[in-house]
């Protein structure tokens, strides 16, 4: 039996990964260039500075800011993020996973938090799911963003565990070759067609309860 569930924020636990797709849309708009949504499953689960080096890149303007405006771009996306995510509260959470964090507590397994964005810690606050959390990784402390294994590594060593002991749950590809780098087991939230067709997948949250993660760990 697992030990631990290592949960991605953004697109597992709440909708705020299409704040994040809008906020980024707008600065690119701003910029001149172009991101669509099959573009934006590339940004899923990236940290804010790698997410502005792709959408530069993308439009080939890489080479067009200094360094201050580089980080003057980053903070504009997260100012009007930030915004965007004031309103946050208990009822955003997706189905089944208060359930979930619930029955996750009662069976004495971990909860941990591995997301990749600094607004975590507020979010979960908004959302008064703080009490669930045995640990939060804070995305500062590691050396490589998602899709290094590196934030899920240490969510397992915050609550004591090593990663083949948790289960990781993603809805972004950066996310998902995280977890599988880290050793633990990934659960997809998504398509196949984004999170590839070789890991258990739930098309809504309301399917991700302990009975069913009970069941990919024993196959
Ligand atoms: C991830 C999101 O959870 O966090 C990404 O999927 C986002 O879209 C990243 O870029 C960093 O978030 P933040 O809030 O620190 O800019
Ligand atoms: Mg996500």
């Amino acid at each position: 039996m697992f030990k631990g569930v290592l949960f991605d924020l953004d697109g597992v636990i709440t909708d705020t990964a299409e704040y994040h797709y809008l906020a980024w849309k707008k600065l690119a708009d701003e910029l001149g260039i172009t991101i669509d949504r099959q573009f934006n499953e590339k940004l899923k689960g990236v940290s804010r500075e790698d997410s502005l080096r792709l959408i530069l890149a993308h439009g080939n303007r890489e080479n067009d800011f200094s360094e201050t405006e580089f980080n003057q771009l980053a903070k504009t996306k997260n100012d009007n993020y930030v915004e965007m995510i004031q309103a946050v509260s208990p009822k955003d959470v997706y189905p089944g996973i208060l359930d979930l964090l619930k029955t996750l507590k009662q069976a004495d397994i971990k909860i941990a938090l591995a997301s990749a964005s600094k607004n975590g810690p507020f979010l979960l606050k908004q959302m008064e799911l703080t009490p669930y959390f045995d640990g939060i990784a804070d995305p500062a402390a590691v050396k490589a963003g998602k899709p290094a294994p590196d934030i899920f590594i240490l969510a397992a060593e915050i609550v004591g565990l090593k990663p083949a002991e948790c289960i990781g749950i993603e809805d972004a590809q950066a996310g998902i070759r995280a977890i599988k780098a880290s050793g633990a087991l990934p659960v997809g939230v998504g398509e196949a067609e984004q999170l590839g067709s070789d890991i258990p997948l739930v098309g809504s949250t309301a399917e991700l309860t302990l009975a069913f993660l009970e069941k990919q760990w024993d196959n």
